[in-house]
């Protein structure tokens, strides 16, 4: 009995954290300074609202809320997604936490875009999100760039990028 419950929840983990590999980047969090540096770069004031994609275990999130920001957070993970939204619970009046595929959903408005993805998808984040009419806002990428584009600024491994043209 507690073996085939032990296999049964090792299946759910594998297939939760192995599904989501079709549609994006592995769950990998971003570190404390890097958290700290991507919040600093956003350069938001209080009130304004960031929008992460693909929020993990919703450490950005949870900061962005104690800055004073509303931030939204899609997550395709459903253990990730219950996990943040439990974690983010006292922020509720900042925090959204959608559970879903972000490529696939139309985007919030809102003041800059935090992402931790992978490289061959900077292209594809690009085109959604002028799709999205969201390219006055800042984005925000830790650790990979775009090929053809420089960065405003960077720190500590997080680049600011302005997609404006
Ligand atoms: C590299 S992790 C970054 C997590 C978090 N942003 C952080 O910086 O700590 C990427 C996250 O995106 C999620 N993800 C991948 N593809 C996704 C998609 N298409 N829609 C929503 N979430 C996705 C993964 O489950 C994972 O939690």
């Amino acid at each position: 009995m507690w073996l085939e419950l032990l296999y049964a929840a090792t299946l759910v983990i594998v297939l939760c954290f192995g599904l989501v590999l079709v549609f994006g980047p592995p769950y990998l969090p971003t570190m404390h300074r890097q958290v700290e540096a991507a919040i600093k770069l956003a350069n938001l004031k209080p009130g304004q609202t960031l929008l992460e994609l693909g929020s993990g275990d919703g450490r950005v999130l949870v900061a962005a809320a104690q800055a004073g920001l509303n931030v939204v957070g899609y997550e395709l993970n459903p253990l990730l997604f219950i996990f943040s939204w439990l974690r983010t619970r006292r922020y509720r009046k900042q925090v959204r936490v959608v559970f879903g595929n972000f490529w696939q959903m139309s985007w919030p408005k809102c003041d800059a875009i935090y992402v931790f993805l992978l490289p061959r998808l900077m292209a594809k984040l690009e085109q959604k999100i002028n799709a999205e009419r969201l390219n006055q806002v800042p984005l925000v990428s830790f650790a990979f760039k775009f090929k053809d584009l420089a960065p405003v600024s960077e720190e500590a491994g997080v680049f600011l990028y302005s997609l404006k043209h």
